[in-house]
């Protein structure tokens, strides 16, 4: 799936889903894109594809990080947006950045690069007409 569309929030989850049941164990993926793109509906999709309920979110004592609990590893969801440098995330969550065979997800990826495995997945997405949007995946 290297370039795709949506034109809903719900068959953005549903993308989300998809590209979940093609990670494999300890897999990674950073995420791209504007305030509103759809990355937190994405990552919903992401998380109930692989097992886990986001729904049920545990509390993070650090707001950079989630955690969703699946059988198969659990999902690491961190948050860069309001992160002010790498150095800060990396003490604040450098055990959760080691997920085992549990899948990282890294929303606003772009903004520390440094901490994203090289393994990692892109997912850029964009604007692309009312209601639509435009993915990008890599490799
Ligand atoms: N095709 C689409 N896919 C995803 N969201 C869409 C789509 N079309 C419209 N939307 C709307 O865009 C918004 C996306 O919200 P979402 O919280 O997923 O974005 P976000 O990238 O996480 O934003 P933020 O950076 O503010 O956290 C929602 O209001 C959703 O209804
Ligand atoms: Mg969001």
């Amino acid at each position: 799936m290297p370039t795709f569309q949506t034109a809903t929030p719900e068959e953005t989850v549903e993308a989300g889903r998809a590209l979940a049941a093609r990670l494999g164990p300890g897999a990674a993926v950073a995420l791209v894109g504007d305030l509103g793109a759809g990355k937190t509906h994405f990552v919903r999709g992401l998380a109930t594809g692989w097992g886990a309920d986001p729904g049920e979110a545990t509390s993070p004592s650090f707001a950079l990080l989630h955690e969703y609990a699946a059988p198969r590893g659990n999902v690491h969801h961190l948050d860069l947006y309001r992160a002010a440098n790498a150095n800060e995330v990396w003490s604040a969550v450098h055990d959760e950045l080691d997920h085992g065979s549990g899948l990282l997800v890294i929303e606003w990826a772009d903004r520390f690069p440094e901490l994203v495995p090289p393994d990692a997945v892109w997912v850029r997405i964009r604007h692309a007409g009312e209601g639509r949007r435009e993915f990008s995946v890599e490799p």
